[in-house]
């Protein structure tokens, strides 16, 4: 699929723009537009609905290891400095830079690759920021370039090394910077914190610093004793959280994938430590099956459970759920959601204090004169079980989402050009084959033509089907044409009145992957509505 048919799509059929873009834009910012709020409110209230509403607290789902409760939460964006102090965001939460002194350009340390090469006498350090997954073809040019050498001279370049890492070399006077023409231009890197800082109040000095949430799991976590004091829930059970997080990333790239202001869906499911990673793994298997649900192929979905080396030690897991995103070179995938075991990391920093690892323990960091670096709230956050007396910390499986990563990565695996409909210019209809649920528009109805009493029919019907569906009516232009335009919104269905309505009282319903057309009474249409989106 070709990334850059997607995001013009997006663009002419309002999904997506970039944000105040009469003013030139702002890189990692987007904005959704009419069809694309409706998609990504949809995936939204599928996850909502899924995990929260729809959740049946009696009976043992299907792999649970028992029943359980689900709430939901809405926590504000600015929250306590302390929390983000204790939580390690304000002291861990950051990235390594670089800047480019010729071209003004930074980037993400990790994210520049390069090889040794040497040619006329002179060494240096070639590199790019790969966009293909052949950096060292992207290489050569460069270094061509640089030593002011052909293509037809490339056997001159004497390669010392295999394609590594910037983060693996040292000496940076050698460096030739991604977007450099002179050696030496890229500065040593320098930590970046990720959170955007603001100002609370009038005052506007550092002691009113506050910071937009870089994740909404926090909210969950110092909330964890009101929603247990507040709603009679017992553990096991898991609280849930969707909202909009914000990150000053280095390097926003690839469409809504990583931007700067974006939307989680976050469930911070809290069990007894024996029971921990049995519901781990029903949390990690439970968040696959949903995307494979709503339509992502199993061979561009999969689950990478980390290696041991990667885990913390309290943690009996941590798997991602990845998507092959066409942007990505090939073979590669990106993340959709993680789904990591927390132990009881969380609750016990916000208890006692910001927590380092000393050995395979975590202990609350001190500073010299054996006070807590960054001190808790010191409120008790244990649970006392009801039915056995224990008390406890109760640990944590976190399954945390992006809703913008999956709007995008379902509108990937929905984009398709059906060759064997062409349109008017014979171009391949343009189709987003979106699973219902998620489509921005359920229906479209269609007056063949405008006379003959059909308007009338069409805007009855539509009036009808509009008190529970969001259906679109659409008169303008040829029948072929509205279909056509439909099929592009991902619209899975289209009501046609015709001649033989005023007749017999029948419309056409038109399938949008198909394209089958079948005939069933007017009087019919909301049901059988119901049923195909059910
Ligand atoms: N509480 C855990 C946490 O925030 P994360 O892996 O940093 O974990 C979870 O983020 C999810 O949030 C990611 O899997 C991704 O879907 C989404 N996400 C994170 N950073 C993002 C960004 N810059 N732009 C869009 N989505 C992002």
């Amino acid at each position: 699929m070709d990334m850059e048919k997607l995001v013009s799509l997006c663009k002419r059929r309002g999904f997506l723009f970039q944000s105040s873009e009469i003013y030139g834009g702002l890189n990692g910012f987007w904005d959704y537009g009419p069809l694309g709020v409706e998609l990504k409110r949809n995936v939204k209230e599928a996850w909502w609905r899924d995990m929260v509403t729809a959740h049946d607290d009696l009976n043992v789902p299907p792999g649970a290891p028992q029943a359980y409760q689900m709430v939901g939460l809405d926590c504000s964006i600015i929250m306590h400095p302390q929390v983000w102090k204790c939580s390690g965001h304000y002291d861990m939460f950051h990235d390594f830079m670089v800047d480019c002194k010729e071209s003004k350009k930074r980037y993400r340390h990790d994210q520049i690759v390069g090889r040794w090469v040497e040619a006329k006498g002179k060494r240096a350090f070639v590199t790019v920021v790969p966009e293909t997954d052949n950096p060292a073809a992207e290489i050569e040019p460069r270094a061509l370039k640089f030593f002011n050498l052909r293509a037809k001279q490339a056997e001159e370049l004497v390669w010392q090394s295999p394609v590594e890492s910037l983060t693996a070399v040292s000496d940076h006077e050698q460096v030739l910077g991604p977007d450099a023409k002179a050696l030496g231009t890229l500065t040593q890197p320098r930590e970046f914190n990720l959170m955007f800082k603001t100002i609370v109040g009038a005052m506007g000095t550092e002691d009113d610093a506050a910071f937009l949430r870089p994740e909404t799991a926090q909210g969950i976590f110092v909330n964890f004793k009101n929603v247990v004091d507040s709603s009679r829930v017992r553990v096991p059970f898991g609280i849930a959280q969707m909202g909009k997080s914000f990150r000053n990333e280095i390097t926003p790239r690839n469409f809504t994938f990583r931007s700067r202001e974006f939307e989680q869906m976050e469930i911070e499911f809290f069990c007894h430590p024996k029971e921990s990673a049995e519901w781990y793994r029903y949390w990690r298997d439970r968040r696959y099956q949903w995307y494979l649900g709503l339509g992502l192929a199993s061979e561009r979905l999969r689950l990478r459970e980390h290696e041991a080396k990667e885990l913390a030690h309290y943690s009996v897991g941590t798997a991602d759920l990845e998507y092959a995103f066409p942007f990505l070179p090939k073979g590669e995938f990106g993340e959709l959601e993680g789904v990591a075991h927390r132990g009881d990391f969380d609750l016990r920093s916000h208890q006692d204090g910001k927590l380092i690892k000393q050995g395979d323990q975590f202990v609350v960091e001190t500073t010299t004169d054996g006070k807590p670096k960054h001190k808790g709230s010191g409120k008790k956050l244990e649970y006392r079980d009801e039915l056995t007396g224990e008390r406890y910390l109760p640990h944590v499986i976190e399954p945390s989402a992006g809703a913008d990563r999956a709007t995008l990565a379902f509108l990937c695996e929905a984009y398709w050009e059906d060759a064997a409909h062409l349109d008017e210019k014979g171009r391949p209809r343009t189709v987003l084959r979106l699973h219902p649920r998620l489509a921005p528009l359920k229906a479209a109805v269609l007056p063949l033509v405008n006379k003959e009493g059909m308007p009338e029919i069409a805007e009855k019907l539509y009036l009808a089907l509009k008190k529970e569906f969001n259906v679109f009516y659409d008169d303008g232009g040829a029948i072929g044409r509205r279909y056509y335009r439909q099929d592009e919104a991902g619209t899975p269905f289209c009501f046609t009145i015709d001649g033989q309505t005023l007749q017999d009282q029948t419309v056409t319903i038109r399938e949008r992957d198909t394209t089958k057309q079948e005939r069933l009474p007017l009087d019919a249409v909301a049901e059988e509505l119901r049923k195909r989106l059910a």
